[in-house]
This record gives structure tokens, C-alpha cells and sequence, in this order.
């Protein structure tokens, strides 16, 4: 889109407490659905080694890795507990008309 803006997926394509992983352009993007409504995008590959962070687990907040269990907060991509010492890209999203949009 010219203003920059990507529609990635439905809102009901994502239910409260669960991921989705999408590909923007070139970047595997993560969109996460907080409990109490809240959706959120992070980069989707583990800041470690590689592995797809929506295939790991939520929980209060973080995102766990499948492979060697890092976790990151999935408001500010903060890098929460080893072996992960990088934190991970944040981009911004939006709902619109049951659509949601993120800008990388
Ligand atoms: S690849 Fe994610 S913690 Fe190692």
C-alpha cells in the first residue's frame, strides 16, 4: 500500500491467545491477539538461531520459542530470558473494518 500500511489477515483470523504468522514483503511477521484484545507484530523468526516464534507458546504476555525456549515480551519484542540477548523488531498494527494493517 502507498501509505504504507499491509493488510495481513482478518481480525477473526487471529483469536484472543493465539499467533499468526504472515510473510510482508520479504519479512516472516508475527501477529499476536492478547487476551483483552489487544493485537500486536513482531518479527516472527527467533532473534537466537532460527525458528518460527508463532509456533512457540503465549503466555502472560511473552512469546516462548519452540526450540531452545527464549522468551520475548510480545509488546516491545524485549528479549525476557537467555538464551536470546537481542531483542526483536516491533512493528506498528491497526484494525480496520475487521482488517488488520501493519506497517514494517
Ligand atoms: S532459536 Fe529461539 S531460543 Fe534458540
Amino acid at each position: 500500500m502507498a501509505d504504507g500500511w499491509t493488510r495481513v489477515a482478518a481480525t477473526a483470523d487471529v483469536a484472543e491467545g493465539k499467533c499468526l504468522g504472515v510473510r510482508v514483503g520479504t519479512k516472516d511477521v508475527a501477529i499476536f491477539h492478547l487476551p483483552g484484545g489487544e493485537f500486536h507484530a513482531t518479527d516472527n523468526i527467533c532473534t537466537h538461531e532460527y525458528a518460527l516464534l508463532t509456533e512457540g507458546w503465549m503466555e502472560k504476555g511473552c512469546i516462548e520459542c519452540p526450540l531452545h525456549a527464549a522468551q520475548f515480551d510480545i509488546r516491545t519484542g524485549k528479549a525476557m530470558s537467555a538464551p536470546a540477548d537481542t531483542d526483536l523488531a516491533v512493528y506498528q498494527i491497526k484494525v480496520e473494518a475487521g482488517d488488520l494493517l501493519v506497517k514494517l
